[in-house]
Order: structure tokens, then C-alpha cells, then sequence
């Protein structure tokens, strides 16, 4: 069984704890879009592993990680997180495998990452300053440098030197240092060096792990409502969190995926600006915020927490083809009163139940919500008949509008603390 775990909001649902969980029955797990903009919490005893670019998969012994194509990697991203894992005890070896393909990020994408963002001032798209945008306009632009670059030091060269002559035009224009080809070169030729037992034609060992009817685990990163075509463009992120992105990103034939298991917050957070109708911005919001530690993994930012809204998840579940939901989180509503959730939108004046494509009209929308009771405490329940009344009746709800399956409940952070249905 070839399973896909994505985000249908828009990001931080809880995906890592849904991957490390399913990571048992897989014997690959992939990453294939994204880049170390991505932050998948695990909590495994008494630790907590904080994985950017690296598979979560990698927390298991024997398991095989891949970083697909469709990823934009920073070297020395990587390999800081390489090291905090080994440091940690984990025994990376060769279970770890990048794909020659992808794309890398360099010094100059994270500044002009930055100084794009400072120009933009109040507009700004709050990226996580990682870079990632500009990676993949190079990679789009045909100008990008891609990992197997690093395998053949001259080509390495002379498209750092290219590239670096191209940016430094625009260096001027954004008001940003020149950059040095020769410095980047030697810090990348080190990079080479330590990346190379790593990279592997991986489009072709992924189709043989598939003919050979192993157990692929696809790991999406960011969430659907953050993807480049399908998001709140242009407060995106420049990848594909989508299903499709899925199949460009690791060179698998959409046959290679069974399911579709998609990762949905009890209620709804949002980093970074853009529309978000559900959005509480009163005292219950930090309450969330704070019960939720609702923080970025990443850059520590306090995430926007509202309601959760149904609209989001049902044109994520049509968008993706969605077969399960994995609904995470749920302990955090626990003791509240009353919880609201999002059934549709008021946009002047008349109600609908999709999601505007332009921006200026999400903006106006208003939530419509349905009143739900609350619940006592589902914290650390292990059988769906032992969650309070209430708490099954808002998750069956939730299955009812959306019409999929709520096949696992996570009701705290640890491996144990979840419900299999
Ligand atoms: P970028 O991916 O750094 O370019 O950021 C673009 C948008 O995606 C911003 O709103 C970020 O906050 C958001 N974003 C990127 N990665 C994540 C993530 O892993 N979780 C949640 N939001 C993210």
C-alpha cells in the first residue's frame, strides 16, 4: 500500500506525528516538494525531533528516506539537520537518498528571499526567509543549479559563475551587496563533498522500489491552501503540496499511489498573511494559540488560529482526491464551551460554498459557522467509543461535509496518544 500524507489546510496540521505513525507500514518514505521551509514536529519518548528537509521517516531504523526531485535543498540547511539527528543518536547511514535532480538553494535565494519581503513591507507574503521562492523561479527560469551539478566540479563552477553574474545585475536594483562567485564555489565544492555518498538517480530507484511492491510513504510538506495553483496565491509558497506535485516531484506514474491521507487540524492556523475567514483574533484565539503551541517549527512566529473551516478541507479533499482524514489536535478544543466551524461563506450579501479565486473577494468573506457543544477531555484517548459524545458528534460531522472517512484521531503529541479506526 502506497500512501500520500499532505496537509488540507494550510500547513502545521500535524503531518509529522500522521508520517512517523504511518512510516511503520511503509518501507520508503519520500519528501517531494518543498524545502527546509518545511518544519514536521515528532515527539518519540521524551524527545522531540524538529525535521526540516530530512523524511521523518529517518526516526525509524531501516527505513529508507528519499529527497525527491521536486525539493529545493540547502546544503548547509541539510546538513546541520544531519548532524542535530546524529547528535540525537540517529543512525542516518545509508538510509538516506537525494535526488540528483533537485534543485539548490543558494546564498543569494535567501537574500533576495529577504530583501523581496523588506521591500514588500506591509504586503509581504511572510515567507519563512528560507529562500524557497526564488529557488524555484531559477529552477523555472532554467537557470537553477541542481544537486548533481555538484558531481562535476567545472559544470559546478561555471554555473555558479553564470548565475552569479545574472543576480548581481539585480543586486544593484534590490540594493543588496554583490556576491562573490569564488567564496560561494568554495563553500558549495565542500558541500559537494559531503553530499556525494548521498546522491542517487532517485526517479529510477523509486520506480524500482514500486515494481518491486514496496511500501512507498509519500511526505508532503506546507499544507493545499499554501499550493502555487490551488493556494491563496500569491500567499503561497512556490511548490506543490497537492497531490500532483506527488508524481512531478519523485518521477513515480500516478499508479504508484493507493491513498490519499489527508492531515486536518481540529481548527485552523495559518502562518505568514493572507486571507483567512475563520480567523480569531480575540482572547479565544491565544487560548488556542497557546494550548495548540501553536509557534512556527521553523521560525518561531505565533501562528493565526481559528475555527476550522469545512469549506478549506472540502476543496482540499475534491482537489486531492482525499480517501482518509487524519484529524489532529483534538484535545486542544477540549474544555471549551462551544466551538464554531466554518459550513460556508457570506460574500456580499449572498451565501457560497467554494473558495473565490480572486484574492480581493476572499478577503470580504465572511465565515458562517455551526454551533457545536464541547467536550470535556478526549486527551490521550485510545478508542474512538471512548471520546465524549460531543467529540464524535463534531467528527462525524466533519465526515459528514466532507464526505470522507476520519480514519485516525490524534488526541496529544506522542505516537500513543492516537485513534485507529
Ligand atoms: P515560503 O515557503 O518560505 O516561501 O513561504 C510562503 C508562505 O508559506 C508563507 O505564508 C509561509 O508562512 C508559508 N509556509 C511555508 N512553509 C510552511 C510550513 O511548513 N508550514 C506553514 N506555513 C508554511
Amino acid at each position: 500500500m502506497n500512501r500520500l500524507v499532505l496537509g488540507a489546510q494550510w500547513g502545521d496540521e500535524g503531518k509529522g506525528k500522521i508520517v512517523d505513525i504511518l512510516t511503520e507500514e511503509a518501507d520508503v518514505i519520500v519528501r517531494y516538494q518543498g524545502g527546509s521551509n518545511a518544519g514536521h514536529t515528532v515527539c518519540v519518548s521524551d524527545k522531540t525531533f524538529i525535521l526540516h528537509l530530512i523524511p521523518s521517516g529517518i526516526l525509524h531504523p531501516e527505513k529508507i528516506c528519499v529527497i525527491g526531485n521536486g525539493v529545493v535543498i540547502d546544503p548547509k540547511s541539510f546538513l546541520e539537520e544531519k548532524q542535530t539527528l546524529e547528535d540525537l543518536g540517529i543512525d542516518i547511514g545509508e538510509r538516506l537518498l537525494i535526488s540528483e535532480k533537485a534543485h539548490l538553494v543558494m546564498p543569494y535565494h535567501k537574500e533576495f528571499d529577504a530583501r523581496r519581503e523588506a521591500i514588500l513591507g506591509s504586503s509581504k507574503i511572510g515567507t519563512t526567509k528560507r529562500g524557497i521562492g526564488p529557488a524555484y523561479t531559477d529552477k523555472h527560469a532554467r537557470m537553477g543549479i541542481r544537486v548533481c551539478d555538484l558531481l562535476n566540479l567545472e559544470v559546478l563552477k561555471s554555473k555558479i559563475e553564470e548565475n552569479v553574474k545574472e543576480i548581481n545585475r539585480l543586486c544593484e536594483l534590490y540594493e543588496i551587496e554583490p556576491f562573490d562567485a569564488g567564496k560561494i564555489f568554495d563553500e558549495y565544492r565542500d558541500y559537494a563533498e559531503k553530499l556525494k555518498p548521498y546522491i542517487r538517480n532517485t526517479v529510477y530507484y523509486l520506480n524500482g522500489v514500486f515494481k518491486n511492491k514496496r511500501n512507498i510513504l509519500f511526505e508532503g510538506a506546507q499544507g493545499s491552501m499554501l499550493d502555487v495553483d490551488f493556494g491563496t496565491y500569491p500567499f503561497v509558497t512556490s511548490s506543490h503540496p497537492t497531490v500532483g506535485g506527488a508524481f512531478t516531484g519523485t518521477g513515480l506514474p500516478y499508479k504508484a499511489l493507493d491513498s490519499v491521507v489527508a492531515v486536518v487540524k481540529a481548527y485552523t492556523t495559518r502562518v505568514g498573511n493572507g486571507p483567512f475567514p475563520s480567523e480569531l483574533t480575540n482572547e479565544l484565539g491565544q487560548k488556542i494559540r497557546d494550548k495548540g503551541a501553536e509557534y512556527g517549527a521553523t521560525t518561531g512566529r505565533p501562528r493565526r488560529c481559528g475555527w476550522l473551516d469545512l469549506v478549506v478541507v472540502k476543496y482540499a479533499a475534491m482537489i486531492n482526491g482525499v480517501d482518509e482524514i487524519a484529524l489532529t489536535k483534538l484535545d486542544v478544543l477540549d474544555g471549551l464551551d462551544e466551538i464554531e466551524v466554518c459550513v460556508g461563506y457570506e460574500y456580499e450579501g449572498k451565501k457560497i460554498g467554494y473558495i473565490p479565486s480572486q484574492l480581493e473577494e476572499f478577503e470580504k468573506c465572511k465565515p458562517i459557522y455551526k454551533t457545536f457543544k464541547g467536550w470535556d477531555s478526549t486527551k490521550g484517548v485510545l478508542n474512538y467509543d471512548d471520546l465524549p459524545e460531543n467529540a464524535r458528534k463534531y467528527i462525524e460531522y466533519i465526515e459528514w461535509f466532507v464526505g470522507v472517512k476520519v480514519s485516525i484521531v490524534s488526541t496529544g503529541a506522542k505516537r500513543e496518544e492516537t485513534i485507529r479506526r
